[in-house]
């Protein structure tokens, strides 16, 4: 189906796996315009209940945009690229459905900042995570400046910046870039499970928890006001009628996304 990614759907949690291991998954076009059908595929299918995006391999999640696209671009066609990379992150950060990032080895450049548009991060111990853009004279693209600064705080931020000095898996866990660190092996498994219990609960409730904490970092919206929206239309939900019933009949729900 796509000729730079695989995919999987098990049990409702849809795998997109960057598959270009030879030149550690950095993002060409082609991979950026497969991500996005596949996403927004992954979006439209009613039976997908979530999403895990991971790196082919054992040795990268992704290590950035394609450098070797980058020769010979003009300002404009610079711009052009980040704009279209910020436009499919921020497509991912607004999800509806859970997205995780299983960081499997390098997330660099790009890498790390596909990894950030997830909703959380789960990395293996192998996993390095930083920004070295300043290193060829660039900066992040895709979200980078304002994502990283988001997750570990400005000063930390602005170090990896500037240094280009990468992180590992234990120091992302501590400055909490990422939830859990675990074997390769057990990388997807981890993942796996907790979506696993992310889709047993209420769609429609999951996809506003979603909007309402990413609105903390949106000033042109409202965050208190998006949770008073949403906690209302809850009541508007099927979901939320069944959630009390069998709070109430001491069973467990079934949500049907209603
Ligand atoms: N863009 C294009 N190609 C990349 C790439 C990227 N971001 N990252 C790695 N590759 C390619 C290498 O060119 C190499 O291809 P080749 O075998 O045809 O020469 C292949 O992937 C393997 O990488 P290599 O550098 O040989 O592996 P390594 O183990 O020695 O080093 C890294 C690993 C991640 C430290 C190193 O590849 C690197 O620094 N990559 C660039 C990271 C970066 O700057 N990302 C931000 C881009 S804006």
């Amino acid at each position: 189906m796509f000729t730079t990614l695989l995919t999987e759907n098990t049990d409702q949690i849809f795998t997109i796996t960057i598959n270009r291991p030879d030149k550690l998954n950095a993002l060409n076009k082609m991979v950026m315009q497969e991500l996005d059908q596949a996403f927004h595929h992954a979006l439209a299918d009613p039976l997908i209940r979530s999403i895990i995006i991971t790196g082919a391999g054992a040795k990268a999640f992704v290590a950035g945009a394609d450098i070797s696209e980058f020769a010979n671009l003009s300002v404009e066609e610079g711009m052009a690229i980040a704009r279209y990379g910020q436009e499919l992150f921020s497509a991912i950060e607004n999800s509806p459905k859970p997205v995780v990032a299983a960081v499997n080895g390098f997330a660099l450049g790009g890498g790390c900042e596909l990894a950030m548009a997830c909703h959380f991060r789960v990395a293996s111990e192998n996993a390095r995570f930083g920004q070295p853009e300043v290193n060829l004279g660039l900066i992040p693209g895709y979200g980078g400046t304002q994502r990283l600064t988001q997750l570990i705080g400005k000063g930390r931020a602005l170090e990896l910046l500037m240094t280009c000095d990468m992180i590992d898996a234990g120091t992302a866990l501590q400055y909490g870039l990422v939830n859990y660190v675990t074997t390769s092996d057990e990388l997807l498994h981890k993942c796996h499970s907790l979506l696993q219990v992310i889709n047993s609960k209420a769609p429609l409730a999951i996809a506003r928890c979603i909007k309402a904490a990413n609105a903390v970092f949106n000033e042109k919206l409202d965050g208190y006001e998006i949770e008073i929206e949403s906690f209302g239309e809850c009541f508007g939900t099927s979901d939320m009628k069944e959630g009390t019933a069998a709070f109430k009949e001491k069973r467990k729900p079934v949500f049907q996304g209603k």
